[in-house]
């Protein structure tokens, strides 16, 4: 939801903003822009609509002069997709510039106050209003940039992460509450920092980051009109709410994960690249310090009510894991999606554990639960992708995914990770954690061949049945039902084709009007609930509809079959893997850009 990037230093900064920009477009993707500070001292700037391949074939992105700069890729909130409204936004006189991800909540009332004060608005943006109110302070007040500019922070409210660019002291400033921004720590001899949404988007200059915490703003320096003022080569970071200006220290950390994990490689696509990476991921879940799983399994024990919270995709893994928590430790633990958290407020008490799973560790909504949560006193357990995360920050314990970056819109690989963790919390919750460590591993050689070259190639003849009809059912029972909420997700998200999931015993209740001949419906198939699950594969097959089965064994009434072998509890696991496969193929197929479908974010930081 939308992307930033900031380099400083001595390199030329549009090469890098450009890379940069790529890395990061699939954060949003309906405009981006770049502006630097050029070695005259003034600001060149170029944006537009559009992919940013597209943008710089247009524009030349990478005539833009400077060894400073900021660039921004867009998903349109406030304002559409215009090429008024892309990022970067200029002040009025045209000396301060900024690029924002979030939203700010009250920037009508700011707007005012600035018209009445004679500024103009080029723009729809909320966005706007910051390099004004800076620029509104620095002339009205005679304060400072920095001062102008924790003035202006202090008076924004919503959720943002924002980086301004000052022309005449050749200043960037990052500040962060609620949204993501990391600080790259670059090569010292070039004086170098990034500012970012995410670590790839400089995971090529740097692997030293400080993640920072909400109110912190960085502040980074080239020379500076003023000699004194110069901190070239080094950062400082500022609480922005605070009285004082004060100096918070936060420590550079060195991230694990490596280029090669960025970039797609042999793949044509990156969801594919990390379909097939599962082989490994679901193990690095599962390879978990085993002290802090146990005490997190503790947490749970003790709880008196345990919720597990989250959205999307990583819904349905918590939809997919309460199952397995009832079935194998006797355990109820309450699911609910993050928006709808704040109706179970009453029920919760110091001794809840909430347990909240998100790839990215930034969607607003489980950020939200979890502050909820918090207020009222409970343990915070999360589970998160991306390492020094704004939900790990405010977790009193976490599990870390390691799957790398998730680079395509679609969550696959980092799916059956929280997965395979979750399941593994499950075992050990139920004594039986050597087992459930063993039963993962095993999982391995099924995983290499369901991503292999000829299951793809079974997959895409199907792809190619499936791609002009309208509407795909999708049928599960037990925890299966998750797997065919998440497989409807992926179809549809992709595809862009209705698909739609329901618990097998559902079919009759009123989703059996919809069927009629050639009707695909994918049936999810395992040993527990073969009998009821086949008897509505007949009731389908009876009315014309054309069944794809999912599963250990072929059935006589399938039109089309996908092996795979029962793994009992950790079916979810395999299962979706052959309809991520699909979603994929039904995307290339149809023409879309798999990566990034339309519309949708890979992290959703606003309402
Ligand atoms: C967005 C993404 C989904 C993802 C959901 C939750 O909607 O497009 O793929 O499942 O957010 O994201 P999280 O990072 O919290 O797992």
């Amino acid at each position: 939801m939308c992307g930033i990037i900031a380099y400083i230093g001595d390199e030329d900064a549009a090469p890098i903003l450009l890379e940069g920009l790529r890395r990061l477009e699939y954060r949003g993707y309906d405009s981006a822009g770049i502006i630097t500070i050029d070695n005259a001292g003034e600001f060149e700037l170029k944006k537009d609509v559009g992919r940013v391949q597209d943008i710089h074939n247009e524009l030349n992105l990478l005539d833009l002069e400077g060894h400073i700069g900021i660039a921004h890729t867009r998903w349109a909130t406030h304002g559409g997709v215009t090429q008024a409204n892309a990022h970067p936004h200029v002040s009025n006189n045209s000396k301060i510039a900024v690029i924002h991800n979030g939203i700010v909540e009250n920037y009508k009332d700011l707007k005012s106050l600035l018209v009445s004060k004679g500024f103009h608005f080029d723009s729809q943006t909320d966005t706007e209003v910051i390099p004004n109110l800076i620029e509104y302070w620095m002339d009205s007040k005679g304060l400072s940039f920095i001062d102008s500019t924790i003035k202006t922070l202090q008076s924004l409210e919503g959720n943002f992460a924002v980086v301004i660019i000052d022309r005449d002291s050749r200043t960037i400033v990052g500040a962060k509450n609620g949204s993501p921004l990391v600080l790259g720590v670059g090569d010292r001899k070039k004086n170098e920092f990034f500012l970012a949404s995410d670590i790839p988007a400089f995971l090529d200059r740097t692997k030293d980051v400080v993640y920072l915490y909400d109110g912190d703003m960085v502040i980074l320096q080239s020379e500076s009109s003023s000699p004194r003022a110069t901190m070239k080569g080094s950062y400082k970071i500022l609480d922005f709410r605070a009285r004082t200006k004060k100096p918070i220290i936060r420590p550079i950390q060195s991230v694990s994960w490596s280029l090669a994990h960025a970039a797609k490689g042999e793949f044509d696509h990156f969801m594919l690249k990390e379909i097939a990476e599962q082989v490994e991921t679901i193990q690095k879940a599962a390879a978990q310090d085993r002290e802090l799983v146990q005490s997190v399994t503790e947490s749970i024990r003790n709880a008196k009510g345990v919720f597990l919270v989250a959205s999307g995709s990583s819904y349905h893994a918590c939809l997919s894991a309460s199952y397995l928590f009832a079935k194998l430790a006797s355990f109820h633990i309450n699911t609910v999606i993050a928006s709808e958290f704040s109706q179970y407020e009453s029920f919760l008490k110091p001794e809840t554990l909430v347990i909240a799973v998100s790839q990215s560790g930034e969607t607003i909504d489980v950020l939200d639960a979890v502050k909820t949560a918090k207020e009222k006193g409970c343990h915070i357990v999360s589970i998160v992708n991306v390492m020094g995360s704004s939900l790990t920050q405010i977790s009193h314990k976490t599990l870390l995914l390691n799957s790398g970056p998730e680079i395509s819109v679609l969550s696959t690989k980092t799916y059956t990770a929280q997965l395979a963790l979750l399941s593994l919390l499950a075992y050990s919750l139920a004594g039986r954690y050597e087992e459930g460590l063993s039963k993962l591993k095993f999982l391995w050689n099924i995983v290499y061949n369901l991503t292999a070259a000829t299951t793809r190639t079974k997959i895409k003849e199907l792809s190619t049945t499936l791609a002009n009809h309208e509407h795909i059912f999708v049928l599960g029972r037990g925890s299966l039902y998750a797997t065919a909420l998440e497989a409807a997700l992926k179809i549809k998200e992709v595809s862009y084709i209705h698909a739609e999931a329901f618990a097998g015993g559902e079919l009759k209740h009123g989703p059996i009007a919809m069927i009629k001949k050639g009707t695909p419906i994918v049936i999810f198939v395992s040993k527990d609930t073969e009998k009821t699950i086949l008897s509505n594969a007949m009731e389908v097959k009876s009315r014309g509809g054309y069944i794809i089965g999912i599963g250990p064994e072929p059935i006589e009434s399938f039109d089309f079959f996908i092996k795979v072998p029962e793994s009992n509890s950790l079916n979810p696991i395999c299962q979706i893997i052959p309809i991520q496969i699909l979603a994929y193929q039904l995307a290339v197929i149809l023409g879309h850009d798999p990566d990034k479908p339309r519309n949708l974010a890979k992290s959703v930081t606003v309402r």
